[in-house]
């Protein structure tokens, strides 16, 4: 006789995590929204940050600024105290001290708190933690018990599931369910490939991987080759404008406009305005 199982609702109440934001650093943190009563009338409230528990993809081709916004998120929620696990699929964790130094140079952090709470794993350097998810995950229960993190970022997921795209749901769906399951705020980097529509939430191993993270961030950058678009985008033909949108978030109310944002000198992702607006000033 198999167990059946079944939840009231209203027995939920007690698990059902509290809706507030988990800092990026950047402008997105006011992307994200709750609506609230107030004084009778329903107001739309900025959460500040993720949703608290979200498990997010940042996706987009290469040279988009995936990375540097992970490292930001890393680096402003390390100096906050909050424990921060790091794991690099690309580049080798020592490229990351020196990218998260800079960060914190450049945003007046103090990497000496930083350097504490985060915590990285490389499986850059090492095929099994790559090629096994089972053994990567492993390592990273027990970094997120010793160390008690409550932030993840993989950078990237994509990199776990190289020459085996048709992986790429369950491998996604796993690393989904294990934040879960240690309940950890994720983020998780997405290459697409350049021929993929840029703009879209496509990531390598397709459209479907989308749908089983909370939400998208999508990332994208275009470079201006006509007349036509540097006299729109008010920048010389050969420049790159560089565009951000939050692609749906399940677990809270969003903002949908594409936004424009610029990776500045020292690597700071910097989002400036909608681009609605941008344009028309
Ligand atoms: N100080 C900096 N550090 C790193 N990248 C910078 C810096 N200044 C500008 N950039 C630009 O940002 C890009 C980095 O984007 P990155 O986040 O690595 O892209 P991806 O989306 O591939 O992860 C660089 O290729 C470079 O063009
Ligand atoms: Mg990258």
């Amino acid at each position: 006789m198999p167990e059946y199982k079944y939840h009231e609702l209203g027995d939920l109440a007690k698990e059902a995590p509290k809706l507030f934001g988990i800092p990026t650093g950047t402008k997105l943190d006011e992307m994200f929204f709750k609506i609230e009563e107030e004084d009778g009338a329903l107001v739309k409230k900025p959460l500040g940050g993720l949703p608290y528990l979200s498990v997010f993809n940042i996706s987009g081709i290469p040279d988009t600024g995936k990375s540097l916004f992970a490292e930001q998120f890393a680096a402003y929620q390390a100096s906050k105290g909050y424990k921060v696990l790091f794991v690099t699929v690309e580049s080798p964790a020592n490229f990351l001290y020196s990218a998260i130094k800079e960060k914190c140079k450049a945003l007046s952090l103090d990497f000496d708190e930083v350097e504490k709470n985060i915590v990285v794993i490389d499986a850059s350097e090492e095929e099994e933690l790559r090629e096994n998810p089972k053994a990567l995950m492993e390592t990273m229960a027990y970094a997120i018990k010793e160390k008690k993190i409550t932030n993840v970022i993989i950078d990237s997921i994509t990199g776990l599931y190289e020459h085996k795209e048709v992986m790429a749901r369950q491998i996604v769906r796993q690393f989904f369910n294990f934040l879960k399951k240690w309940r950890q705020t994720g983020l998780f980097v997405s290459q697409k490939r350049s021929a993929q529509a840029s703009e879209s939430v496509e990531a390598a191993g397709g459209l479907a991987v989308a749908h089983i993270v909370d939400g998208t961030i999508v990332v994208d950058k275009k470079l201006i080759m006509s007349q036509r678009e540097a006299s729109l985008y008010k920048k010389p033909i050969g420049d790159v404008i560089r565009l951000i949108r939050i692609d749906g978030c399940r677990l809270s109310g969003h903002d949908s406009r594409t936004w424009v944002f610029e990776i500045t000198e020292l690597g700071i992702v910097n989002i400036i305005a909608p681009l609605a607006e941008y344009i028309r000033r």
